[in-house]
């Protein structure tokens, strides 16, 4: 009885542990799935709609398209907005919450198409 409670014990542990890294993995690609595709799109590729009605929307999937922007740049895009259309985040996300998105953003330009 008192085995079978240990064993249960840890298995809700390891679940709980497994969670909680991949929520800490996803967070930064929730975000921006909820904040920033609507614009920038799932892939970083801008929806064609909203360049049309916004203008130029810098594509994060194309490789070169955040080289040459340090990281204070875009923290920088994201806290205070951009131009007339990018908004700006800070009161609606944290300093640590836009790093790890300027960081997802990175990756977006490594992703190759299927
Ligand atoms: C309402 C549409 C919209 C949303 C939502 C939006 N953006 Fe933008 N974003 C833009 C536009 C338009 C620009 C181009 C601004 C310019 O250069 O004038 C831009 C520019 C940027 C830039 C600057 C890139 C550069 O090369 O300087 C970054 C970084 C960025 N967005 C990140 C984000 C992130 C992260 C989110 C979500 C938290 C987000 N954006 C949400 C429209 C949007």
């Amino acid at each position: 009885m008192n085995g079978k409670l240990v064993v249960a014990c840890g298995l809700v542990t390891l679940v709980t542990q497994v969670g909680a890294l991949q929520a800490q993995q996803g967070d930064a690609g929730q975000l921006y799935a909820r904040n920033c595709a609507s614009c920038h799109g799932t892939t970083g590729t801008p929806n064609p709609a909203m360049v049309r009605s916004m203008g130029a929307i810098p594509d994060f999937a194309e490789p070169r398209a955040l080289a040459a922007r340090p990281d204070s740049v875009l923290i920088g895009a994201v806290t205070a907005g951009k131009g007339r259309n990018m908004p700006a985040y800070r009161s609606r996300l944290t300093p640590e919450q836009i790093r790890a998105l300027v960081a997802f953003l990175r990756t977006l330009g490594r992703r190759q198409a299927p």
